[in-house]
């Protein structure tokens, strides 16, 4: 199958920083591709570059290939104007964060933030249809007594709740790719367990696409189908989970690999930490 997206040599800088050196991923419809790394090996503006995020700083160079229609036609995502990935960014692709406080107004109701991304992007839809939609989608997303609580602010629910209602927002117009850059990191462990199991649950019932980031190969190899590991801007490695976490090619992805802790590690020594 051809890829959904696919990026081909990508490069990114900030100024004298290279970012990312000529990266080339791709995700198939329908899989979880997961992006893993140290802090700053450039995982982020790998994905922020793909709707067209990173802002006037960077000067970006490369292809990014989305292809979403039957032709299979592929139309690179660097070389089209605002106004199209504007709208691939409304209808085809859902961005989740790290944070979820400041992704939500802090001065606007819940309901009617769910409520108005309904609306913002179907014409048609009435206010009393957009106030039903947003019920369901946060009752989709588990959100307990969601009619009750739709007039609450963000600061009343927690911060699992909040990325829950993140994730009813980014899931709205049922995008066909969803990037998830580190969306468990911010939250305790239990919550982040619930969280990944709500995204994994929801990618398989919707069929999606999911570029998932984290720098923890533990959280991406419970959702992802393949991994690719970058270090210093580049892929050092590229394979389905199973291979990569039973029997890893590269030595930094063998040095995250020992980093992760296990029922079997001896917690009183420290973590071996990536060279
Ligand atoms: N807007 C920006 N302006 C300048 N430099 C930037 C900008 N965004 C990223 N960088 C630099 O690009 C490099 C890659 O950053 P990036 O955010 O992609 O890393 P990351 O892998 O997502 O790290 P983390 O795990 O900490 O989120 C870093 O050296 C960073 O400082
Ligand atoms: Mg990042």
């Amino acid at each position: 199958m051809p890829p959904l997206v696919e990026t081909r040599d990508l490069r990114i800088r900030f100024g004298a920083t290279e970012a990312v050196r000529g990266v080339s991923l791709r995700v198939e419809p329908g899989e979880v591709l997961g992006l893993v790394g140290e802090s700053g090996s450039g995982k982020s503006a790998t994905a922020l570059a793909i709707p067209g995020l990173l802002g006037p700083a960077a000067q970006v160079a490369g292809q990014i290939l989305w292809r979403d229609n039957a032709s299979g036609e592929a139309m690179d995502l660097l070389r089209q104007p605002e106004s199209v990935l504007r709208t691939l960014r409304g209808r085809a692709i859902a961005m989740i964060f790290q944070e979820p406080m400041t992704a939500l107004n802090p001065v606007m109701k819940i309901g009617r933030q769910v409520a108005e991304c309904a609306l913002a992007h179907d014409a048609r839809c009435t206010r009393r249809e957009a106030k039903a939609r947003a019920i369901a989608a946060l009752e989709a997303v588990a959100i307990p007594e969601a009619a009750q609580r739709y007039g609450d602010y963000p600061h009343q629910f927690s911060g699992g709740q909040r990325q829950r209602i993140l994730i009813a927002m980014a899931l709205m117009h049922r995008p066909r790719l969803v990037i998830a850059d580190e969306p468990t990191t911010a939250l305790d462990v239990t919550v982040q367990a619930q969280i990944l199991e709500l995204l994994k649950r929801l990618q398989q019932e919707h069929g999606m696409a999911m570029l998932f980031i984290s720098h923890d190969l533990a959280v991406v190899g419970e959702v992802a189908h393949r991994i690719a590991v970058m270090r210093g801007g580049e892929v050092v490695e590229t394979g389905a989970t199973h291979r990569v976490l039973t029997a890893p090619e590269h030595e930094y992805t063998r040095s995250l690999l020992a980093a992760v802790p296990t029922m079997r590690t001896d917690r009183t020594k420290p973590l071996a930490t990536p060279a």
